[in-house]
C-alpha cells in the first residue's frame, strides 16, 4: 500500500518524506485555504514547491464544475509538472472530463466519492486514483472501509486498473483497516501516520535496553 499525506503544509509533507515512507501527496481546496494559499499564482507555485520537496504523485483539484473549465484548469495543472495527478469531482461533467484527460495522456484522481457506483464510473472513465472519503462516511453513520473493501472487490473481478486511494482517514486504525482489505493507497494527515509508531511496549523496552547498555559503558 502506498503512503500519501493529504495536507498542503510544506512543513509536515517534508517530515513526513523525511521518515522515507512517502509515496505522493494530496491536496484539496480546504487544504489550500487552511494554509492560507491565496491566488491563483500562489495555489500555482505552492503546487510546484509540493513537486520539488516529494518526488511522487501529487493531486491538485481543479474548482470548476463545468467540462470546459475542468479541461483548461486541468491542462494549466498537468504542465506545472510531471508528477501532477489532476483531481476532479465525481460529477456528470467530472466524469467527461476524466475521460477526455485519459485520452489525451493527463493522469486523474476522482475525488468525493461516497458508493461503489460511483467507483466503477470513475475506472470506466479511466482514472488512475479513486478516493473514497472514508471518514465522512463513517461520520454519516456508514462503514468508510467496508465501503473500501466492496470497491476493490469490484476493480478486481472486472479487471479495472484504478487504484484505490482511501481518503478522509482519521486514525491509525483506518490506516490498518484499509491495508487489510486492499487498498491500493491511503491518504491522510500527518498524526495517523506518526501514530502508527506508537506503542507503549515499545517505548518500556527501549528505555530498558538503554539503561542496561550504560552498565556496559
Ligand atoms: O483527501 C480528502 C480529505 O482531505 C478529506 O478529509 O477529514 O476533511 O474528511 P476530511
Amino acid at each position: 500500500m502506498k503512503f500519501f499525506i493529504d495536507t498542503a503544509n510544506l512543513d509536515q509533507i517534508r517530515e513526513a518524506n523525511d521518515m522515507g515512507i512517502l509515496d505522493g501527496v494530496t491536496t484539496n481546496p480546504s487544504l489550500m485555504a487552511k494554509e492560507g494559499i491565496k491566488g491563483h499564482d500562489a495555489i500555482m507555485k505552492h503546487y510546484v514547491d509540493i513537486c520539488e520537496i516529494v518526488d511522487g504523485d501529487i493531486s491538485a483539484e481543479v474548482v470548476s464544475t463545468d467540462f470546459e473549465g475542468i479541461i483548461e484548469e486541468g491542462k494549466k495543472l498537468a504542465a506545472l509538472h510531471k508528477n501532477i495527478i489532476v483531481k476532479v469531482p465525481m460529477i456528470k461533467e467530472g466524469v467527461k472530463a476524466i475521460k477526455w484527460f485519459t485520452d489525451n495522456g493527463i493522469k486523474t484522481n476522482c475525488t468525493l466519492v461516497f458508493s461503489a457506483g460511483q467507483a466503477i464510473l470513475a475506472a470506466k472513465a479511466g482514472a488512475k486514483y479513486v478516493s473514497p472519503f472514508i471518514g465522512r462516511i463513517d461520520d454519516s453513520g456508514w462503514d468508510g472501509v467496508q465501503l473500501i473493501e466492496q470497491i476493490a472487490h469490484i476493480y478486481n473481478v472486472q479487471g479495472f486498473k484504478t487504484e484505490v486511494l482511501a481518503a478522509s482517514i482519521r486514525s491509525a486504525n483506518h490506516i490498518i483497516r484499509c491495508a487489510e482489505v486492499g487498498a491500493d493507497v491511503c491518504t491522510c494527515p500527518l498524526e495517523p501516520i506518526l501514530a502508527l509508531l506508537k506503542h507503549p511496549l515499545t517505548d518500556i523496552g527501549l528505555a530498558k535496553f538503554l539503561e542496561d547498555a550504560k552498565k556496559f559503558q
